[in-house]
């Protein structure tokens, strides 16, 4: 297949030219919608063609072939995000697969012991079961046109590409090691079942993402229930990869086979994609992606209409892929102060922390609320992101606007 060559300049050419194509296509898309709507939603109603759950518009923000989570219907919700609200990002469409008849096929040169392994055999194992945040790297995408007036291509998402929910399978290390994994294995690369990713005419295959060993073996699930069910099939059934605190596309859904290997793995998923391009990156890009960014996003309608001169109480949840939220903040005075939140536990590393903060917001009018978290690593949320072609981890304190009315 050509266009696994990546490194020759053919390769690089047409991902160029894909960039500007899609570019172009998605700028248009941008520009003809205003303010409010600049997330690229199509009517509400018209749902997101291969996605099989019901997308009520009160919950889902529909972009294509993918929906967004709506925050305020996180509000009294709990601290995960029930299946039927989780956001879904598809490349192509949820295919139906039945448990009975999938294998996983684990291949690849890092393996003694290449060998497939049933659903049920997999669930006999002994299982793990954690809350991680699953996020696409490029949720928050749409404030790069919009808070800082950059060009960005791809799914403009406001804040509602990530779910917290709590996931149980088999350790991806218990897996790998009944196959046999050699002391010389580097990557391991897992591949959905369902369709050939296919943009502005070039094949890409199926969707696939390497990891390194030492990722695989540190705390990867493949899991099999999400939120104490069998995985709903949008999000992956009958099993799919969850990969704590990185990018939500390391987090294979619908996983077929998976590649072992004592050399370096290459996809399009980490050489053409997710990768920062742009001004302030190498003309080749940047590394891979991997870990995910800092964020905070209010429980509240886009926009919001609150009482004057009435105390509110805001609802918020903050997260950080570098570790847990050490505090999160609240401005709004469009940055000239900030209040600290109270936080709410569970701390749960890999996924959220929630907070609250009392406002009794005294004039009539728009106002803009931000929220700025910052993790024990000391990192804090800035007021601008450095831009990057495609949009990948906004992590600036988002305005979130609100109308201040009459009681
Ligand atoms: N796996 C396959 N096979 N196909 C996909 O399109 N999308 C990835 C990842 N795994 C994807 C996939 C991306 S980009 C994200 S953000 C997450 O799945 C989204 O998971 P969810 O749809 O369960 O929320």
């Amino acid at each position: 297949m050509p266009y696994e060559d990546h490194s020759s300049e053919g390769v690089r050419q047409r991902a160029r030219a894909g960039r500007r194509d899609r570019g172009n296509r998605d700028r248009l898309r941008l520009a003809a919608v205003d303010g409010e709507t600049l997330t690229g939603e199509t009517a509400a109603g018209e749902g997101c063609p291969g996605i099989v759950k019901p997308l009520p518009p009160e919950l889902f923000i529909p972009h294509e072939t993918n929906a967004e989570m709506r925050w305020e219907a996180m509000r009294d919700v709990g601290y995960h995000v029930p299946n039927e609200r989780f956001f879904v990002r598809n490349h192509t469409s949820t295919p139906i697969i039945d448990a009975a008849t999938w294998h996983l096929r684990l291949h690849g040169s890092g393996l003694r012991n290449p060998r497939s392994f049933g659903y049920e055999e997999l669930l006999a194992l002994p299982s793990v079961t954690r809350d991680v945040a699953i996020e696409c790297a490029g949720n928050g995408r749409s404030f790069f046109a919009t808070q800082q007036d950059q060009e960005i291509t791809g799914t403009p998402w406001r804040l509602g590409g990530i779910g917290v929910a709590r996931w149980r399978g088999a350790p991806l290390a218990a897996v790998l090691e009944l196959a046999g994994l050699t002391p010389d294995a580097v990557d391991v690369m897992p591949r959905g079942l369902d369709a050939d990713y296919v943009a502005d005419g070039v094949d890409y295959g199926r969707v696939r993402r390497p990891i390194p060993v030492s990722k695989a073996l540190k705390d990867v699930i493949l899991a099999y229930e999400m939120n104490d069910a069998p995985l709903p099939p949008d999000h992956g059934y009958p099993m799919r990869l969850v990969v704590p605190s990185w990018i939500g596309l390391a987090s294979i859904k619908w996983v077929g086979d998976i590649e072992v290997s004592t050399s370096p793995l290459a996809s399009p998923w980490n050489t053409e994609f997710y990768r920062m391009f742009g001004e302030a990156y190498p003309p080749g890009g940047s590394a891979p992606l991997s870990v995910q960014g800092i964020r905070s996003a209010f429980e509240l309608p886009w926009e919001a209409t609150l009482a004057v001169g009435r105390p509110h109480v805001l609802h918020g949840r903050s997260w950080s892929g570098n570790g847990r939220v050490a505090g999160v903040e609240v401005s709004f005075d469009e940055g000239a102060t900030w209040h600290h939140t109270q936080l709410l536990g569970p701390h749960v590393v890999p996924a959220w922390t929630r907070w609250h903060i009392t406002w009794s917001p005294q004039e009539v009018g728009p106002h803009t609320l931000l929220a700025r978290a910052t993790d024990e690593t000391g990192a804090v949320q800035p007021p601008r992101t450095t831009h990057n072609e495609f949009g990948y981890l906004f992590d600036a304190a988002v305005r979130h606007p609100v109308k201040v009315v009459k009681g």
